[in-house]
């Protein structure tokens, strides 16, 4: 009777998400595949019957942290030796046998170009014990897509292109992630369709550089053209993308955004360095110039919109005096925010073998100044919205105070209020700002 018991119960699995958006929607597609095979979810890591480490390799601290965790996991083997640990995406692509050998507990790896065969794999593994290695070098032209079981209710991740072309020069994403690959126009648009009937009213367009959407295939449409086909759903009532290029933000795109009414003012345009030689050493494709004429462009056009970007500090020969053009460059851009990195050598990376490395305690030195002068500016830009009332979609209590709300702006703004029990999750809602933070606007509902 026993056995039948615990074979009526379903197997439950737990995931770890490292790094980007895109690792997220991964694990949502891990899961939907785990779901046809009979797994639920658990959030208590110490039930579950597998365990899977999505991870991220952009940066060494990311690896070391994702080290730690795949390390503890050999307790609960201990206790559950039938217990199956998987260690996927991009570091297992990366290092698939430095993996293998060190974790001796760890019974599957599986790469960023076999994400769709996990329910076979597993399966593999529950009959025949073995340990599995699947790391294709190369992605298909096009994975299969597979089923999503997504975490939130309100906001939905949509992948439109996996890859990256661009080779710059710090970066190990298009050697983990492979060479750009679009999907299909109608897939993309069937999707966001299906997530407006499921009741989603956000959609964010993900890829790596979402500007070249289309440009690997022959059906013609590009990044603004999807956007276009996306703003016709009626039930979707706001549009994010990410990551832009600044080099492949074109005019198209911009006329796009300022005349839909769904796809939110917020640019998110990753400069990384506010210096031109630097620029040049990064492999951008564009020079300080034509960035502060880009935003300029996107600020006539769009008044009103929010700018975000992200800045590396400490690349190769960065000398004292190009991190200065960089501080100058960011109070003179004034970012709403700006995600701000110590640059990590990435073994494979032309930077990671140029002879002029700067030194950890510089790289600090220089965050700590870039953090306090965009600090500044964010809480500035913020206190700029004190008095006003903001249009927020809802999406639920706030994490650290049950009796708040959460929600964004159109600019995205993280806006917190105290509920009154009229909103709505998903529902727009009018919140007059009361107090603003480096980070957060706070407020309450009119
Ligand atoms: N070191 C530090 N930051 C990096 N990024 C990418 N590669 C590195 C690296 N080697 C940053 C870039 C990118 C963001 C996602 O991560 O700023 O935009
Ligand atoms: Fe990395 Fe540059 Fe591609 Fe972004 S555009 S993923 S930073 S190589």
């Amino acid at each position: 009777m026993e056995s039948n018991d615990k074979q009526s119960k379903s197997k439950l699995f737990h995931t770890m998400t490292f790094g980007c958006q895109m690792n997220i929607n991964d694990s949502e597609r891990l899961a939907g595949q785990l779901r046809t095979i009979g797994y639920e979810s658990t959030d208590n890591v110490e039930q579950a019957d597998l365990i899977l480490i999505n991870t991220c390799c952009v940066r060494e601290s990311a690896e070391k942290k994702i080290h730690g965790r795949i390390g503890e996991m050999k307790r609960l083997k201990l206790v559950n030796p039938n217990l199956i640990i998987g260690v996927v995406g991009c570091m297992a692509q990366k290092d698939k046998d430095k993996i293998l050998k060190k974790f001796s507990h760890v019974n599957l790896v599986m790469g960023t170009h076999n994400i769709h065969q996990l329910a076979e794999l597993v399966e593999k593994i529950e009959q025949s014990r073995e340990r599995v290695l699947a790391v294709w070098d190369q992605a298909e032209r096009l994975a299969p897509d597979v089923p999503t079981v997504r975490k939130g209710q309100i906001s939905a991740w949509v992948p439109i292109m996996y890859g990256c072309n661009n080779f710059c020069t710090y970066c190990i994403v298009p050697y983990v992630r492979g060479r750009e690959r679009s999907r299909p126009l109608n897939d993309i648009v069937a999707e966001v369709r299906q997530l407006g009937a499921d009741g989603f009213k956000e959609i964010t367009l993900l890829g790596q550089n979402v500007n070249s959407y289309g440009k690997d295939n022959e059906s013609q449409a590009d990044f603004a053209d999807l956007l276009q086909a996306i703003d016709q759903i009626d039930t979707i009532t706001r549009i994010r993308y990410m990551t832009s290029h600044p080099r492949d933000m074109n005019d198209k795109v911009i006329e796009t955004i300022m005349r839909s009414q769904k796809i939110c003012e917020h640019f998110h345009l990753p400069v990384q360095a506010g210096s031109d030689y630097i620029l040049e050493r990064m492999n951008r494709g564009y020079n300080t110039e034509y960035y502060r004429q880009l935003v300029s462009k996107i600020r006539e056009a769009i008044p009103g919109a929010s700018l975000t970007t992200d800045i590396i500090v400490g690349f190769p020969g960065e000398t004292e005096e190009n991190f200065l053009e960089t501080l100058e460059f960011v109070k003179s851009i004034r970012y709403d925010a700006a995600y701000t990195f110590l640059y990590s050598q990435r073994s494979g990376t032309p930077a990671a073998k140029y002879a002029d490395q700067v030194s950890l305690p510089v790289k600090k030195a220089r965050l700590q100044q870039l953090m306090a002068v965009q600090n500044e500016i964010s809480l500035e830009i913020n206190r700029q919205y004190v008095g006003k009332t903001v249009e927020v979609l809802v999406e639920g209590p706030s994490k650290n105070d049950e009796r708040k709300l959460m929600g964004r702006t159109r600019t995205n703004k993280i806006v917190l209020w105290e509920k009154t029990g009229q909103e709505v999750a998903g529902g727009l809602v009018n919140i007059q700002i009361d107090t603003a933070q480096t980070w957060i606007l706070k407020g309450r509902l009119i």
